[in-house]
């Protein structure tokens, strides 16, 4: 509440939420006690569909009363809980609070578990069937969204459970990957290629690496350039470098799609993959866990468990 920038807001709320209880309370007082005796069970003037008529009558008692319990309920409500502008409530509860509290319990419960894996080798954690189920479930939490609740990836995410990696598959390098994050950059070639028909010769080149049927006379054309422009980062022979995370454009595994339309793409306007850093978010155990998990998916050990 501290975000209000004059107490104006804090009464601009207190003010209208009083008046509505008040006026609630009075309108049902009024409808429940404004009745003339001798008008009692009297036809009103409204008729609908020719012989329904209306009958003088006072609201039921029991649905009064669920109104005054609603008021009432409201503002024990409102006493207790934060929700008259700044005022706290008796019982000083926040969300921040209740939400500390049940990583409190949480912590407590798994704190000694991730521990013990966080000493263990990795290797050693993918081999534990129960540790993998729980980095399953911490990756359905924080990776499925990026890589997929089956880890298989999407486009310009990419897929974990093949053994083909950007950045190296070994347990250190995933580790490091998910707790510093990772950025792929590729960049922009269009006009160094000279437009269009240069893009179009090189990623025809590319076909020709993973022996994917492609223009010969175009494909030459494009080694040309792709020794002069390519060779740094995806390397001479076009197997990629795990140090840039520079793909490997050899095995026909495709990060952004292998359509000739999405490989011009790529190589006209560049990429830029990025995975966050999660360090500080998850913290060294958990990442452990997680590094754990993502290794039992390459080596199969996590398909021999389901
Ligand atoms: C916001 C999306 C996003 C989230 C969330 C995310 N990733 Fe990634 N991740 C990526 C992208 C994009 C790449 C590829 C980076 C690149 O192209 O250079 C990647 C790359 C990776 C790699 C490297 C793969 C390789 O081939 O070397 C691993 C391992 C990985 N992520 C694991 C995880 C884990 C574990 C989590 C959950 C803690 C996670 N990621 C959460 C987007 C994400
Ligand atoms: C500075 C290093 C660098 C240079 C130079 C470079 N690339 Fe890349 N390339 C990358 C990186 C890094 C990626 C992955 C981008 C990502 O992760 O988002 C990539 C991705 C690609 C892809 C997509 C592969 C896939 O699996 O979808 C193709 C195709 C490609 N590069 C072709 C080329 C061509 C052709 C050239 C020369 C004209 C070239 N690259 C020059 C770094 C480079």
């Amino acid at each position: 509440m501290a975000d209000f920038t004059s107490g104006f807001w804090n009464f601009y709320i207190i003010i209208p939420t009083v008046l509505g209880i008040v006026a609630c309370f009075l309108l049902i007082r009024w409808l429940s006690t404004d009745i003339h005796p001798d008008q009692e069970g009297k036809e009103m003037d409204h008729v609908w569909d020719e012989d329904l008529v209306e009958l003088n009558n006072p609201l039921p008692r029991w649905w009064l009363n669920m109104f005054y319990l609603t008021l009432f309920f409201g503002i024990g409500y409102l006493l207790l809980y934060p929700g008259l502008g700044t005022f706290k409530g008796l019982l000083g509860w926040t969300s921040i609070g209740q939400y500390q509290r049940e990583v409190d319990v949480a912590d407590a419960k798994f704190g000694p578990l991730f521990k013990k894996y966080a000493e263990m080798d990795i290797v050693a954690v993918a081999a534990d069937p129960a540790a993998r189920h729980m980095g399953e479930r911490m990756f359905v939490s924080y990776c499925a969204q990026c890589h997929g609740s089956d880890a298989r990836g999407a486009r310009g995410f990419p897929n974990l459970r093949d053994n083909d990696w950007l950045y190296g598959g070994d347990p250190q390098t995933i580790l490091q990957t998910i707790l510093e994050g990772r950025n792929g950059v590729m960049p922009a070639w269009e006009a160094a290629l000279g437009g269009e028909t240069g893009v179009s010769d090189v990623a025809e080149y590319v076909f020709t690496l993973s022996g994917r049927k492609a223009d010969e006379a175009a494909a030459l054309r494009g080694k040309e350039k792709f020794d002069a422009m390519c060779v740094a980062c995806h390397g001479a022979d076009g197997k990629g470098n795990q140090m840039l995370g520079a793909p490997n454009l050899t095995d026909n595994v495709w990060l952004y799609g292998s359509s000739k339309k999405s490989v011009m793409e790529t190589i006209a306007r560049g990429r830029n993959g990025n995975m966050p850093p999660h360090r500080d978010f998850l913290g060294e155990e958990k990442a452990h866990l997680l590094a754990a998990y993502v290794y039992s998916l390459s080596t199969g050990q996590a398909d021999e468990q389901e």
